[in-house]
């Protein structure tokens, strides 16, 4: 059972799994937010976690950063570990002119900068979009916490240290909101197996600026995407048979 990647046994993981980039806030989240949370595997470092939250049983597990990397672990994930709703979590570069730090962006869309999905979709351009569902979960829970949110397209990039800035400024001209380097990756490989993905972020800097976040704040918008997502994935349905 065990996967190149991922050590552990065949039902250690929960059908729902929380996808931060950083392993150690996958231990974080299951230390502070998840009650029973036992480490379920640790290869490389890329910790995986199974716990509940409010009676739900639910996984978060790292990804490590860019679409290679979380394109590994949420097709293990997917294929061998039975996880059909995969919802990531992380931080992004604030492009549009309305978001300020420590907002929320929910990724309805992922448009990229990378070759990874026409590689998947046989050279055309795939419309790599959310599920619909988890979506507007996230979004119904950020708006009964009263988080600042903004749902729409996000550009997943390759590139964190862009050799041709010039991208994000088209991206902006776009109306896309924010910029980080999974969604996309992400969204195509949960289409191709048939299971839903959605991503929620905090925007951690503004490009172009150079605002930074106190670590109060960093801590505080954290927690609250961190609970608007657990929230959110203890209102999915248990399967009734796996
Ligand atoms: N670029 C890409 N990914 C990011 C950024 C960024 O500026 N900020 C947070 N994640």
């Amino acid at each position: 059972m065990p996967t190149p990647h991922i050590s552990a046994g065949p039902d250690d993981f929960s059908d729902v799994c929380l996808l931060p980039g950083d392993p150690l806030r996958a231990r974080y989240i299951a230390e502070q937010f998840l009650d029973d949370a036992v480490l379920v595997t640790s290869v490389r470092s890329m910790e995986g976690y199974t716990g509940t939250y409010r009676g739900r049983r639910i996984s978060v597990m790292g990804t490590g950063m860019g679409m290679p990397s979380i394109l590994i672990y949420a097709t293990e994930l997917i294929r061998q570990y039975g996880v059909t709703s995969l919802i990531r979590i992380g931080s992004c570069g604030g492009l549009h002119p309305d978001l300020s730090m420590r907002d929320v962006v929910i990724a309805s869309g992922a448009s990229t900068d990378s070759n990874a999905n026409r590689l998947r979709f046989g050279g055309f351009d795939f419309a790599a979009i959310a599920d619909f569902g988890l979506t507007r979960e996230l979004a119904k829970v950020a708006e009964e916490r009263e988080a600042p949110v903004k749902v729409g397209n996000v550009l997943s990039s390759d590139q964190f240290y862009h050799p041709r800035p010039d991208v994000f400024e088209v991206a902006q001209r776009m109306g896309i909101l924010a910029v980080e380097m999974e969604a996309a990756g992400l969204y195509a490989v949960a289409a191709e197996h048939g299971v839903r993905a959605a991503a929620i972020l905090t925007v951690s800097d503004i490009l172009g600026s150079d605002v930074e976040m106190s670590a109060e704040d960093r801590q505080t918008s954290l927690d609250e995407m961190i609970t608007i997502a657990l929230e959110t994935a203890s209102r999915i349905d248990t399967p009734t048979s796996s």
